[in-house]
């Protein structure tokens, strides 16, 4: 595993400690890093009426760019050890797709789940990806 790689999933892996799942249970972490060296975590803030729960991912690319971040993104690790393997769901990859658009790049996704970790580029995830462009 690169050394890039390892830190920002350890970032993830903090993340998920803070993660708001009073009712899944089920604790994610998700990092993301730019190519400034920034990095920006973000955890699943789950809801009393649970459809209004927020995943990791999407709570992270919301506090990037509420902090003024509009591309750069070079990757994401997101870690959820409730399950045997994760990667980011449907919503998440078209959030994920927005912030990449603005700059036209394709991040490294990295997961790491109880068994199996995966590595995808965004596009893999989400081909023909609608932009709005
Ligand atoms: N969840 C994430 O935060 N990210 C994922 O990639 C998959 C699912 C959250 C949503 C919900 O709070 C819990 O995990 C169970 O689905």
């Amino acid at each position: 595993m690169s050394a890039d790689r390892e830190a920002l999933m350890q970032a993830a892996r903090d993340a998920a400690e803070r993660a708001y799942a009073p009712y899944s249970k089920f604790r994610v972490g998700a990092a993301l890093l730019f190519a400034d060296g920034g990095v920006v975590t973000g955890t699943n803030v789950e809801n009393a009426s649970y459809g209004l729960s927020l995943c990791a991912e999407t709570v992270a690319v919301a506090k990037a760019m509420g902090e003024g971040r509009r591309g750069g993104l070079v990757a994401l690790a997101v870690f959820g050890p409730g399950a045997d393997r994760i990667s980011p769901c449907g919503r998440c990859r078209q959030v994920l797709s927005e912030l990449a658009s603005l700059d036209a790049s394709d991040p490294m996704v990295w997961s790491e789940g109880r068994e199996a970790e995966g590595e995808w580029r965004l596009s893999q995830l989400l081909p023909d990806a609608f932009s709005g462009k």
